[in-house]
């Protein structure tokens, strides 16, 4: 099956992806054959007039949240612990639905959860009897595409690091590992949309920047677009080209301020630390 057969639909059946899309595509995928290094196919978000409130809870959790998220952009969602940031990712990626309002990929409403679009949590949820290449692979077999497998996958491990433990036990690798892990098997997909909880926060720091700057480096690569979550105002100046800042009680988003931290990136540069500095100063004044 071709990722053109398998991708052109989601889980409802909906119009191909891109037919209600306002933003240009320079490379539109026809087939399988999409090297990891490749494309520029990030999805288009759209959140619109989006609140929602749990059952049985007395007020809003999200109230009126309304962003666009442009193809390729990496987007961080900063907010203290209960803003309702993993929910808004849960809403964006359709395992859950919002109770008003709506979240549309490329023009099409987001009803479930779709392999173009792929959350990864804290924890890496490996099958711990499985080598790294075997849980890897488990995207592509899943959506049986079998014969892709042994061309994408080693690519894969190169791109996250882990070619020479390819048939190592996933139990044998250390935290940071596992989640590059979890990573390739994410990407395997060939997913256009990145949503990410907090994927760092369980690991060292030493481990967390490496991570955090290849996941940078990947997104961009790729041309995906990226949502990530996180309290850790450092990692969204790291990794995001804009950071939405989201305040409790009802969750809503207060500022909303596009990231220019140097061309670098560079942690000791002058620029990054203005940077940071500036966003934690919107961070208290706002969140
Ligand atoms: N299943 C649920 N049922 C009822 N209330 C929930 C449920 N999940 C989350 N909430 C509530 O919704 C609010 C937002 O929760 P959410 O997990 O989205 O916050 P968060 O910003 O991700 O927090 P954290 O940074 O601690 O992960 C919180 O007040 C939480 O208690
Ligand atoms: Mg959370």
């Amino acid at each position: 099956m071709t990722r053109h057969a398998a991708f052109t639909t989601n889980a409802q059946g909906q119009a191909p992806r891109g037919a209600a899309l306002p933003v240009a595509r320079p490379m539109e995928v026809e087939s399988g054959d999409r090297a990891p290094h490749s494309p520029k196919a990030g999805a288009h978000v759209q959140i619109e007039a989006l609140s929602h409130r749990y059952r049985g809870m007395s007020g809003n959790c999200l109230d009126d949240i309304n962003v666009t998220v442009p193809s390729g952009q990496v987007m961080a969602l900063v907010g203290r612990s209960g803003c309702g940031k993993s929910t808004l990712l849960h809403l964006i990626s359709g395992l859950m639905q919002p109770a008003q309002g709506g979240v549309y990929i490329d023009g099409n409403r987001v009803n479930a959860a779709s392999p173009r679009w792929v959350v990864m949590f804290q924890a890496p949820s490996l099958f711990p009897w499985m080598s790294v290449a075997q849980n890897a692979a488990l995207g592509l077999r899943f959506a049986r595409r079998v014969s892709e497998i042994p061309e994408r996958v080693p690519a894969l491990l190169e791109m996250v690091g882990l070619s020479a433990y390819a048939d190592r036990n996933v139990q044998d690798l250390s935290g940071g590992q596992q989640q590059r892990v979890a990573l390739a098997r994410s990407l395997a997909t060939q997913p256009e949309l990145l949503l990410l909880d907090e994927p760092f926060s369980a690991l060292d720091a030493f481990t967390r920047r490496a991570l955090q700057q290849d996941v940078r480096r990947i997104a961009k690569e790729l041309g995906l677009t990226v949502v990530l979550v996180t309290h850790d105002i450092t990692e969204a100046a790291i990794m995001a080209d804009r950071a939405l800042i989201m305040a409790p009680d009802p969750g809503r988003i207060v500022t909303d301020t596009m990231l220019d931290p140097g061309p670098e990136r560079h942690r000791d540069s002058p620029a990054f630390e203005a940077e940071r500095a500036r966003l934690a100063h919107l961070f208290e004044t706002t969140a």
